[in-house]
């Protein structure tokens, strides 16, 4: 695209690092003695938890859950999709559910919801971003890196329409890309 695809560098690379290093110690020490549950929220969470789980210090297991509510467009249709389920089996874990953003909430409602009636010991959520401005249901994280304004915004796993997940910096998408 050669018109200007980004407003701007909204957190730099080196701003998460140091986010993420931070957040991997609270909860190292916060579930000390815990059996810890990571479950990425695919696709958009893959790179935020494959650089969280190498901060934590703790024993932590591993599980993928992959969910939409948004398909092509930029906007949660609230109608969440479950297209693959945990391998794991939560009774008695302590899940801690990681998430790229948390936008409308509806997502995480639906997936913590769903988590809850299998019996773990605790779920809680873990997120990269928190646009607090744009909730419509009553979640909040436990854990939360930055909250942002209310912008879309790509990169560092995030994507517009299946792009820009590679980008190592999160950037503003130009209002032109997906008006
Ligand atoms: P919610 O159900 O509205 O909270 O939407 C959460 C999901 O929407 C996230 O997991 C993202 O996949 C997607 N999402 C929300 N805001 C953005 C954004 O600014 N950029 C990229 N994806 C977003």
């Amino acid at each position: 695209m050669s018109t200007k695809e980004f407003e701007k560098v909204l957190i730099t690379r080196e701003e998460i690092k140091d986010a993420v290093e931070k957040l991997g110690k609270r909860i190292s020490k916060d579930y000390e003695g815990k059996e810890l549950l990571l479950v990425c929220i695919l696709k958009g969470a893959f790179v935020f938890c494959s650089d969280l789980v190498r901060n934590i210090t703790i024993p932590v297991t591993l599980d993928f859950l992959s969910a939409s509510s948004y398909g092509q467009t930029s906007v949660s249709s609230g109608n969440v999709q479950i297209y693959k389920d945990l391998e794991t089996d939560i009774i008695g874990k302590h899940v801690l559910l990681v998430e790229d953003i948390i936008d409308t909430g509806l997502t995480l409602k639906v997936l913590k919801g769903i988590m809850t009636v299998r019996n773990p010991a605790s779920v809680k959520i873990c997120t990269l971003l928190d646009k607090k401005d744009r909730r419509k249901v009553d979640i909040t994280p436990e854990y939360c890196c930055f909250s942002i304004p209310d912008e879309f915004v790509v990169g560092y796993g995030l994507d517009y329409s299946e792009k820009y997940r590679n980008l190592p910096d999160i950037m503003v998408l130009s209002r032109s890309v997906y008006e």
